[in-house]
């Protein structure tokens, strides 16, 4: 397990061990270019490609991307579909790629919203993929961060009932390894694209102490150039994690 930023004080390297992008504006970028909606999206895959790459090369070793939110299905039903359809294709033709680099790949969220065919082709990449370690990319899908503390809770009493008795002994310690990334480190560096400044149910337990970094940049548009700007901003942050600066300085 990996350490928690409210009970010990993680480590500092100067780039982010864990990044996590919610990847907003697809929407915006087609609708200013006369395009429709769905036409952003599909220019946002390209995207996912660069930024896995980039932070592959510049150290990064998880990575975590909010393709789908549990309230996304609010959205009307065509652009649900192309969605949808988008991942299966996505996952159809870049998982040997993604193999080769050394990814691997995680999908966090309730997949029992999606078709059988995509679910299975999730598992199978998962699998795939696992013995893997050079950078995990997890991919965020029907995700919402009240669902994964609820569904830890669920599963966490499932495991150990004795604690509905016990309720004392339900603690961060207790119900952390049944929080949907269990296996991550908590991100490091939070990017929002798109000009939005909020957390839209991303991943709230997580996020605790994460730096939030927000840019106007729509999401297809968005470079290897901004992802430096980013870690640029990251490495001038004072993680204090709830200490001075005067112990910050006084224990460097
Ligand atoms: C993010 O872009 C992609 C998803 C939520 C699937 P949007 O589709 O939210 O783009 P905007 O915010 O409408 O521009
Ligand atoms: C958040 O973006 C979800 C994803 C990027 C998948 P939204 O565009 O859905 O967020 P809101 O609705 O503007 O907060
Ligand atoms: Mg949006």
């Amino acid at each position: 397990m990996h350490a928690s930023s409210t009970l010990a004080i993680p480590e500092h390297a100067a780039v982010p061990r864990h990044l996590a992008i919610i990847m907003d504006g697809n929407g915006r970028w087609a609708t200013q270019r006369f395009l429709p909606r769905t036409a952003g999206h599909v220019r946002g895959v390209q995207t996912v490609r660069r930024v896995v790459e980039v932070c592959g090369r510049r150290g990064v070793r998880y990575l975590t991307l909010f393709a789908f939110s549990s309230e996304n299905w609010r959205r009307p039903q065509e652009e649900v579909s192309l969605l949808m359809r988008l991942f299966v294709q996505t996952l159809e033709k870049e998982v040997d790629k993604l193999n080769a680099q050394g990814v691997c790949l995680h999908v966090v969220g309730d997949l029992t919203a999606f078709e059988p065919r995509l679910q299975e082709l999730i598992r199978a990449a998962e699998a795939r993929t696992a013995a893997n370690d050079a950078l995990h990319l997890t991919i965020c899908a029907n995700y919402g961060g009240r669902w994964d503390i609820l569904q830890a809770t669920r599963r966490m009493l499932q495991a150990r009932p004795e604690l509905a008795n016990d309720p004392q002994a339900i603690n961060e310690t207790a119900l952390a390894p049944y929080l949907s990334m269990a296996y991550a480190p908590e991100p490091d560096l939070f990017i929002r694209t798109g000009g939005e400044q909020r957390i839209s149910n991303f991943l709230i337990w997580q996020l605790a102490y994460t730096e939030l970094y927000f840019t106007d940049r729509y999401w297809p548009d968005f470079n290897a150039r901004d992802i430096d700007a980013a870690f640029e901003w990251y490495r001038t942050r004072e993680r204090r994690f709830g200490r001075t600066s005067e112990q910050l300085a006084s224990s460097a």
